[in-house]
């Protein structure tokens, strides 16, 4: 039987697949101990992991180096990949939110909301949606410097415990969406890999919690 290979990042989400996976009777909680190494591999060697960069998970799956990957909806939503998303993992929850300061949202009409974002194309799809001219600001991190320095009005993140945005007194001006983890497939490897995919994917949805 040939090798699958699975692309994770490293990081909590990691963390919660692998204790999927040994509930599933996977071997690999070795993968999770601190190393420079990319790529993994379970005790029994039949399953292959790489570690990539969470926003590079759906890449990876779509060009078929990785057959299965794990990642958050808002990562798929923004790569928009020509990939399989097989389930909703549950964990990694967190919310799409609109954030900034209080008064964040109030500009007069005649000035262009300016949004800073790791997610730009969610961000231009739900303004247009909204009919709203916006200017965005692509960042890739600490996004929320953004209200606090002056670069944006607010910002599209995810809140997770909202600790983050309560240290910087910012505020969720809206929530967006629900996100969490979902298992992610190549399209090419869910049929040449079938007999191996199939069940493995039916088992992480009985080992989901
Ligand atoms: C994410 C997100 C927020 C923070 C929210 O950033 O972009 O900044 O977590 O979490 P909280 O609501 O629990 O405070 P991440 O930790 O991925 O780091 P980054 O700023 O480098 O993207």
């Amino acid at each position: 039987m040939s090798e699958i290979t699975i692309a994770l990042s490293k990081g909590r989400l990691a963390e919660n697949a692998v204790e999927l996976f040994e509930k599933c009777g996977i071997k690999c909680k070795n993968i999770l101990q601190p190393t420079r190494k990319l790529v993994l591999f379970d005790d029994d060697k039949r399953y292959r992991f790489i570690f990539v960069k969470p926003s590079d998970v759906p890449t990876y799956v779509e060009h078929g180096v990785a057959d299965i990957g794990v990642c958050g909806s808002d990562t798929l939503n923004e790569e928009d990949k020509n990939i399989y998303e097989m389930l909703d993992l549950k964990f990694g929850a967190c919310r799409l939110c609109l954030a900034g300061k209080e008064n964040g949202l109030n500009k007069p009409v005649s000035k262009t909301l300016i949004v800073a974002t790791k997610y730009i194309n969610t961000a231009k799809k739900l303004f247009q949606e909204r009919e709203i001219n916006v200017e965005l600001i692509k960042l890739n991190g600490s996004v929320e410097l953004g209200p606090i320095v002056g670069l944006s009005d607010i910002i599209l993140d995810i809140v997770e415990s909202g600790k983050t945005l309560k240290e910087n007194n910012l505020h969720i001006l809206e929530e967006i969406c629900p996100v969490s983890a979902r298992l992610v497939v190549n399209k090419v490897s869910l049929k040449t890999k079938a007999e191996q995919i199939k069940p493995f994917v039916k088992l992480v949805a009985e080992n989901i919690q």
